[in-house]
């Protein structure tokens, strides 16, 4: 059991399902995921698939990169966070979001879920930068996302957090913006997806984005304890 798995079951005075969805239900989660095999052999995997993406040239964002900025975290976890995609200090780290955001959104997962980011699994729609941190382009996406089913599989995450237009638009295959998409949790297969701003966003933004993402984060936790497995 790792600390998150045996953290979202226990955290007190966390209201279970109820916000007016809901969710998948409990699920059973063995020793062995969809993936195949337990924890280690899924890190395995996850780590090949990294080294395969590090050498990949299926969109044009591979020629501006410095290096492939895969995702970070626990291969195990329950909570995935899926942003845009890498920006300038994330390209030259290679961490997703290591840079302002980042720290946001540290912040808001150790306030609003008592977690450390090496708790989830963090990833990006697009694994490469995009040019003057622009949106990734509908091309650049879908060539990349084969790697984001291969991580959703592998690490088989209850809840997946959306951050922003790009990664909410992306998962719940719809044109909506956040705006009206945030505030509630979707069925996604097994799993729910939670969409919030992107702390970017939330950066600019100011007081009510930042209480928006933080109802969010606890709507997120809500449906970790709720999955209870
Ligand atoms: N913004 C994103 O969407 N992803 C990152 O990794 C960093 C900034």
């Amino acid at each position: 059991m790792t600390p998150v798995r045996s953290a979202v079951v226990t955290l007190p005075g966390v209201p279970g399902p109820g916000d007016g969805d809901p969710g998948p239900g409990p699920a059973a989660r063995g020793a062995t995921g969809p993936g195949g095999g337990g924890p280690a052999a899924r890190a395995v995997r996850l780590a090949d698939l990294a080294r395969e993406a590090s050498g990949c040239t299926r969109c044009g964002l591979a020629g501006g990169r410095t290096q492939v900025v895969f995702g970070v975290g626990d291969p195990d976890a329950e909570l995935m966070l899926v942003g845009e995609g890498p920006g300038e200090q994330e390209d030259l780290q290679g961490e997703p979001f290591v840079g302002r955001s980042g720290r946001l959104l540290d912040r808001l997962l150790a306030e609003e879920l008592g977690l450390h980011r090496r708790h989830c699994y963090i990833a990006n729609i697009v694994k490469c930068r995009p040019p003057g941190n622009r949106d990734p382009l509908p091309g650049e996406a879908a060539a990349c996302r084969p790697f984001l089913d291969a991580q959703l599989e592998l690490v088989d995450p209850a809840v997946i957090v959306t951050l922003g237009n790009v990664a909410t638009r992306a998962l719940l295959a719809t044109t909506e913006g956040i705006t009206r998409l945030r505030g509630r949790s979707y069925p996604f297969g097994t799993r729910t997806v939670v969409p919030t701003f992107h702390p970017a966003a939330v950066l600019r933004g100011g007081g009510e984005a930042l209480a928006q993402m933080r109802a969010d984060l606890v709507r997120a936790k809500a449906r970790l304890v709720g999955a209870g497995r």
